[in-house]
């Protein structure tokens, strides 16, 4: 049921933008860029930080405007709150928690400040710039839609770009599958248009609820990964709800004439670029915005997809995903990871405790069912699925491919594999990278790391009296005589080794040999 409670008593800056990208400042995550820039430089520059970047003096209106909010799992976890190894539990755990929509009145509402219709629309006030080389205009990236179903009255939220046409109308991609394509085709058959508000200038859980697609009120899903109901107020001219915390909303509607303009090329999530298609027209009704509007961009392609907030979104939802499919499966992860340089959705780490045999296999032959996972990489819980170095070195020192790849092909790849063969099909491989079933406990299968540092307390006061107690490995014996040094136990080692009463055993440990096992 749709819950609509009226209440202005609520935080209206908690969510908003410009407080998130103030912890972010804190964080040492923002470089903070004072210097005048024009609007067509600002991708080269975004581009060339890893952090997210807030521009004080952009283009000829002098905006505020900030890029790479959501451009690593460290500001996601922030957006959270919590660790980033975290995220993904956290992300489930609010899943599990549904919240309503609180609606405020506009009066209350800081997305109501500035309220611009009619002739004073002017989209071109807004900072619209080339984000990627070939583009076919100049986009706004960040724009998130708040859309309801003239006949159902189902609530949706999504994320589309919005590429400028002219002072009052945009062309926006609705080409690819999504729920908001859906509801316009069903305008479009009905001869009617379809009302739409796009927010930019948004909270990264906001961007979350949007990057899902859940039968459910999507509206009321924004409040579900903040926490907390979620205030929103009506648009000024279309009725339909926003987050009243928003730094600017574009109200208007796809008109009744549907598929007709070119939209596109433009950089995908991917890194390469998307082809143009035919796309509908918006037409602007009415722009609001706060009076301190801090306005948002993200570029969707680079040469480091890593950091782009959708690579970002996407691996944080696989991830949740991954969660929930193993688990059905019977399998339980002890780590999930999906690499951002994938574009946060082909490239499946997971760690796996170990234990049963075949359970590699498993995971890999579930992970394949995921459509955007192309290579699925299982690893024992030694290994850190967040560490390219590690998932490297275990590639190379666990992977036999004539034994441990699973090949799959023929799989229906995700609808933008660049790789996909013309009918969309791709191969898939799963890489195992565990530790072979059965291997010994050998000391020439144990990972090889640096001493603990801590100096323990002293157990013992002689070499021979410790190992009397039992075998010991050479930092063992350290340890259990509280030493800081070591070079002393190997002189203390050798007085027994001339006395005879000395041996060591097959993983290296020193012994006494009438305590020999
Ligand atoms: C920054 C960003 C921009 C996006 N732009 C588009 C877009 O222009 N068109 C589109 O169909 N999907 C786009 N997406 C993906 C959709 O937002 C996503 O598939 C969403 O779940 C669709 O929601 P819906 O099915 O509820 O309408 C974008 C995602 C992100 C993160």
């Amino acid at each position: 049921m749709l819950q609509t409670l009226k209440s202005p008593a609520t935080d209206l800056d908690k969510f908003r933008l410009r407080r998130f990208v103030q912890r972010l400042v804190e964080l040492g995550e923002v470089v903070i860029y004072q210097d005048p820039i024009a609007l067509a430089e600002l991708s080269a520059t975004i581009a060339a930080t890893p952090k997210a970047i807030l521009f004080k003096d952009a283009g000829p209106d002098h905006l505020e405007m900030v890029a790479a909010v959501s451009g690593s799992r460290r500001r996601l976890a922030a957006a959270f709150g919590v660790d980033e190894r975290q995220v993904a539990h956290e992300y489930m755990r609010r899943l599990g928690n549904a919240q309503p929509v609180i609606e405020v009145p506009s009066e209350v509402a800081p997305v109501h400040q500035v309220v611009q219709t009619g002739d004073a629309v002017d989209l071109t006030r807004l900072p619209f710039h080339l984000q990627h080389e070939y583009d076919g205009g100049v986009y706004i990236s960040a724009g998130i839609d708040y859309a309801v179903d003239p006949v159902t009255g189902k609530r949706n939220v999504g994320c589309r770009r919005l590429m400028l046409r002219s002072r009052d109308t945009m062309r926006a991609n609705l080409t690819d599958a999504s729920d908001l394509k859906l509801m316009y085709l069903a305008c479009l058959e009905r001869g009617g248009r379809l009302p739409v508000s796009y927010v930019v200038g948004s909270h990264p859980l906001d961007y979350l609820a949007a990057t899902q697609k859940q039968p459910v009120d999507e509206f009321a899903l924004v409040g579900t990964l903040r926490g907390e109901p979620v205030p929103m107020v009506r648009s000024v001219s279309n009725n339909i709800l926003v987050p009243a915390d928003a730094e600017v909303v574009i109200e208007g509607y796809f008109d009744e004439l549907g598929y007709r303009e070119m939209e596109g090329p433009y950089g995908e999530f991917y890194g390469y670029y998307g082809k143009m298609h035919i796309d509908p027209v918006f037409h602007v009704t009415a722009i609001t915005m706060r009076t301190d509007a801090l306005h948002q961009t993200v570029l969707h392609a680079g040469r480091f997809v890593s950091r782009m907030d959708s690579a970002n979104f996407a691996s944080l939802n696989a991830e949740v995903g991954a969660w929930r499919l193993l688990r059905a499966a019977r399998i339980e992860p002890t780590a999930i990871n999906f690499t951002l340089a994938s574009n946060g959705r082909q490239h499946a780490r997971v760690a796996l405790k170990r234990g049963a045999p075949g359970q590699a296999r498993l995971a890999i032959a579930a992970l394949f069912a995921l459509p955007t996972v192309k290579h699925a990489f299982i690893v024992d819980e030694d290994v850190d699925v967040f560490c390219d170095e590690e998932m490297e070195w275990a590639m190379a020192v666990r992977f036999r491919a004539d034994s441990d790849l699973v090949v799959a092909t023929d799989m229906p790849g995700f609808y933008a594999d660049p790789a996909a063969d013309q009918t969309g099909r791709v191969t898939k491989a799963g890489f195992d990278l565990t530790a072979p079933v059965g291997q010994p406990d050998a000391i020439e299968f144990r990972r090889a790391y640096a001493p603990a540092t801590a100096t323990a307390a002293p157990r013992f006061n002689r070499v021979v009296d410790a190992l009397n107690a039992s075998p010991m490995h050479f930092g063992q014996i350290l340890a259990a005589m509280g030493s800081s040094d070591g070079r002393e136990i190997a002189l203390e080692l050798d007085v027994l080794r001339k006395r005879g009463v000395l041996t060591r055993l097959p993983n290296g440990e020193w012994a006494l040999k009438d305590k020999q096992q």
